[in-house]
């Protein structure tokens, strides 16, 4: 694979931040085993018990200052800098990709740095340690501050840049995801659109994830090991021609 010819498309999933010390959602004690969705990551537990979902996201807030970018997150952005084009989408919603020194990162189910204003709409990054504690947070958008909600795409609602993330995987040469169970759309569908259009796919996962039949090449096992080593063979085989 002549990387440097190509325009590359890279979807991640929780899988990509686990070696990072992040809980992934579905795997044994994944989040959601211990926090059932409905309670903490829709619009509907938000109205009914905001103080839940707020305690929820506060904490997994508070996490992105004890941890680091594995060796993964390094060779995406070590990806980036020899692909013709990089295009970076990512289900997760932790910073990992952006301290690994991706400066553009799709993020399309939100971000924990940043917060919303539930009366105008307006996102604010707030991680300064005031903003991180178990009040409720206002805003410094309106004139009387509102409430501050996480700026998450919940359940049932729209994820995000999806006009942009199609147009990019319709025009690229080679979609790659990493770490994702394929459990969860639009983004467990994006590898079905991409070979609409001949675009070469290729999926990293721990394990076989619902939808790796899609893909045209499959690598099973820890992306921290699987991945960097890849990189590296791509970059030879580019400087080899
Ligand atoms: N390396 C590679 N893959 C891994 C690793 C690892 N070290 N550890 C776990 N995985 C894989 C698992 O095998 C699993 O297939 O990562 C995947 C994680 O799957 P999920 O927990 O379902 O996470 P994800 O696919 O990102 O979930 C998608 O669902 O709950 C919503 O909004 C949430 O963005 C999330 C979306």
């Amino acid at each position: 694979m002549k990387i440097n010819q190509l325009n590359i498309v890279v979807l991640t999933g929780a899988g990509i931040s686990a070696e990072s010390g992040l809980r992934t959602f579905r795997d044994n004690g994944g989040l959601w085993e211990e926090h059932p969705v409905e309670e903490v990551a829709t619009p509907q537990a938000w109205q009914r018990n905001p103080s839940m979902v707020w305690g929820f996201y506060q904490s997994r807030r508070r996490q992105l200052s004890e941890v680091e970018p594995n060796p993964a997150h390094f060779a995406l952005s070590k990806l980036a800098e020899y692909a013709k084009d990089f295009f970076l989408i990512t289900q997760n919603v932790d910073d990992l990709h952006e301290r690994s020194g991706i400066m553009d990162v799709v993020h399309m189910h939100g971000q924990l740095r940043m917060l919303r204003c539930e009366l105008s709409g307006k996102s604010e990054e707030r991680m300064e340690p005031s903003d991180l504690e178990s009040d409720f947070q206002f805003c410094t958008c309106c004139e009387t501050a509102s409430r501050l909600r996480p700026d998450i795409v919940w359940f049932g609602e729209q994820p995000m840049n999806m006009v942009e993330i199609y147009n990019k995987i319709e025009t690229c040469d080679v979609f790659i995801v990493v770490g994702s169970s394929g459990h969860v759309y639009p983004a467990a569908g994006l590898v079905n659109f991409a070979k609409q259009f001949n675009v070469q796919t290729i999926l990293i996962n721990l394990e076989e994830p619902l939808n790796s039949f899609m893909f045209d090449e499959t690598h099973f096992g820890s992306a921290g090991k699987i991945l960097p080593k890849l990189v590296n063979e791509w970059i030879e085989q580019s400087s080899l021609c």
